[in-house]
C-alpha cells in the first residue's frame, strides 16, 4: 500500500537571493518528503519561484531589463541552490509558465462562477514591497511593520474574492478547530483563529496599476493580484506536471513556510480552495523566524549567510543537520556561523565522525567479523519526531546514540578483552557499537543522505575514511 503525499514551500520571490531563510524552510520540506519515500509513501513535492508583480518589474527595470528577460535569469539560482543542499523536489513551478497562468485563469473562473467574486472601488496603503494593503493598525508609526518604509496611498476598482462570506459558508473556524485544516504549531493555531474571530476582510485580488502579471480574466486593465496568483500554483501543479499521475485536485497533506505568511495559507488559501468546490489543506505549518547572530537577516545589515558558500565550507549535509538542529521548528531562533562550525566540531567531527573511526580501527584490529542486523534501535523515537516536526529532536536523539555507543567502549574496554583473549565479550561488545552506526546511519538518511550512505558504505567495507575533515 502507497500513501500519497503531497508536500509543499512556498514559492519564492524570484528577485530575492537564495539564503538561508529559504532554505530552512526547504530542507525541512526535504527531509520530510526523503522520510515518506523511505517509508514507501508515493510523495510529491512541490517548490518553485514567485515571478509576478510590482515588485519584481521594479527590480527589472532597476536592472534595465525586461521582466521575462530578469526572472528567465534569476530563477535558476533557486534551482542550483537546491541542487547543492540535495533537495530532491519532484517539480519546480515558476507562475511565468504559461501552463500555470492558464491553470490561475481556470480557479479565477471557477471562484467566479461559484459567486465569490465582486468588482468594487478600493482605497488603502500599499506597501510594494509586500505586495499588499495594510490597515492603519497593521501599521508601525506609519510604515510598513516589515520594511520600514512609507506605504502608498493607492485608490483603485478591483475585483474582491468574497473572503467573509467563504469563510462562514464553509466554516473555516470550525474547520480549523477540529483540526480538520491542521494549524501547527497550536500556538498558531489559536493566534489563526483569533484573527477569524475578531473579523475577517474580503480580500483584493487584482490591481490596474500591475501590468507585470496574469491578465484578469475579462478585464485587460487588471492583472491578478501577485498572491493570489501564488497560492494558485499549489492547484496548478496538480494539473500541469506531465509526470504526474493521480494527482489532479489532490489537497496538500502539508503546506511549510515560516509564520509570516501563515495567513495566506491558514485563511486565504483554505477559503479559496473551498469555495471552488475544493478539499482544503489538510495540514498548514508555520516555522519560526531566525535570526543571524542575533540581528534580524538584512541586506542592509550585510548579515545574510550564502547557503552554497556554507555548503562549500562545511558540505552540504552539515548545512542540512545544522540549521535543523539549531532551535525547535516551530520556534525563533538564532544561527550563526560559529554555531554551525560549533555542531560540526562537537557533534559531527568529534561525536559520528570519530566513533566511526574508532569502531573500524577495533573491529579490524581485532579481526572481527561484524554481522548486519536488521533491528531497529531508534527507529520509532526518531520516526514520531520526524513526522511531529520535531527535526532538533530527533537529531538530538541520534547524536545521543553516539554517546551510548561510546560509553559502551569506555565501559566495555575492547583493549583489555582483546589483552586478555576474551574474544566472545569483544565481539558481542563491538558488534553492539557497529548495529549502533548502522541505526544512526539509517536515522539519519532523511537529514544527511550522502553522509548516510557514506557510514553505510564504511560499515560494509570495513575501510575508515573520514566523515568530517578538520576545517581551518
Ligand atoms: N512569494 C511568497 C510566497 C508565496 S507562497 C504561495 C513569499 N516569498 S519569500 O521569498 O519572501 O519567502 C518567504 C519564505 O521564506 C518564508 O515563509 C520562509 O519560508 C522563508 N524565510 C524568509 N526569511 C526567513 C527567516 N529569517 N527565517 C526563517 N524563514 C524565513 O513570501
Amino acid at each position: 500500500m502507497s500513501e500519497k503525499l503531497y508536500i509543499t514551500t512556498p514559492i519564492y520571490y524570484v528577485n530575492d537571493i537564495p539564503h538561508l531563510g529559504h532554505a530552512y524552510t526547504t530542507i525541512a520540506a526535504d527531509v520530510l518528503a526523503r522520510h515518506y519515500k523511505k517509508k514507501g509513501s508515493e510523495v510529491f513535492f512541490l517548490t518553485g519561484t514567485d515571478e509576478h508583480g510590482a515588485k519584481i518589474a521594479k527590480a527589472a527595470e532597476k536592472m534595465g531589463k525586461s521582466p521575462k528577460e530578469f526572472v528567465d535569469e534569476l530563477s535558476p539560482k533557486f534551482k542550483k541552490t537546491w541542487d547543492k543542499l540535495n533537495i530532491g523536489y519532484n517539480q519546480f513551478l515558476r507562475t511565468t509558465d504559461p501552463k500555470h497562468e492558464e491553470k490561475v485563469l481556470d480557479f479565477i473562473n471557477r471562484l467566479k462562477k461559484a459567486g465569490y467574486i465582486e468588482k468594487r472601488k478600493y482605497e488603502g496603503l500599499y506597501c510594494v514591497d509586500c505586495e499588499c494593503y495594510y490597515t492603519e493598525n497593521q501599521l508601525v508609526a506609519g510604515k510598513c511593520p516589515d520594511h520600514g518604509t512609507l506605504p502608498n496611498k493607492q485608490k483603485e476598482e478591483n475585483y474582491f474574492f468574497l473572503l467573509k462570506k467563504a469563510a462562514v459558508d464553509f466554516d473555516l473556524a470550525g474547520k480549523i478547530s477540529n483540526d480538520e485544516i491542521r494549524v501547527m504549531p497550536e500556538s498558531r493555531k489559536n493566534e489563526i483563529l483569533g484573527k477569524i474571530k475578531v473579523g475577517l476582510e474580503d480580500v483584493s485580488i487584482s490591481r490596474e496599476a500591475v501590468k507585470w502579471g496574469i491578465k484578469f480574466p475579462g478585464d485587460e486593465n487588471q492583472t491578478i493580484y501577485v498572491w493570489v496568483d501564488a497560492l494558485i500554483n499549489y492547484y496548478s501543479a496538480t494539473k500541469i506536471f506531465p509526470s504526474l499521475d493521480g494527482w489532479e485536485e489532490h489537497p496538500a497533506d502539508l503546506h511549510l513556510m515560516a509564520k509570516d505568511i501563515l495567513w495566506f495559507h491558514a485563511i486565504v488559501w483554505p477559503s479559496m480552495l473551498l469555495a471552488v468546490g475544493l478539499p482544503a489543506p489538510k495540514e498548514v505549518f508555520a516555522h519560526g523566524f531566525f535570526t543571524i547572530d542575533g540581528k534580524k537577516m538584512s541586506k542592509t545589515i550585510g548579515n545574510v549567510i550564502d547557503p552554497i558558500a556554507l555548503t562549500e565550507k562545511y558540505g552540504t549535509d552539515v548545512v542540512r543537520y545544522a540549521l535543523l538542529r539549531e532551535f525547535p521548528f516551530g520556534e525563533d531562533g538564532d544561527i550563526s556561523e560559529e554555531k554551525i562550525a560549533k555542531r560540526y566540531t562537537n557533534e559531527l567531527a568529534n561525536g559520528i565522525g570519530n566513533l566511526l573511526q574508532r569502531t573500524l580501527v577495533m573491529i579490524n584490529k581485532y579481526g572481527i567479523k561484524p554481522v548486519r542486523s536488521q533491528s531497529k534501535i531508534l527507529g520509532d523515537t526518531v520516526i514520531k519526531k520526524i513526522e511531529a516536526l520535531e527535526f532538533m529532536e530527533a537529531l538530538d536523539c541520534i547524536r545521543q546514540m553516539t554517546d551510548v555507543a561510546n560509553e559502551k567502549i569506555e565501559e566495555g574496554r575492547p583493549w583489555e578483552l582483546a589483552k586478555e583473549k576474551k574474544q566472545v565479550e569483544l565481539t558481542r561488545l563491538l558488534n553492539e557499537v557497529y548495529k549502533i552506526l548502522v541505526d544512526i546511519a539509517d536515522n539519519l538518511e532523511p537529514f544527511m543522505p550522502e553522509t548516510s550512505e557514506r557510514i553505510l558504505d564504511q560499515l560494509e567495507t570495513l575501510k575508515p575514511e573520514p566523515l568530517f575533515p578538520r576545517i581551518d
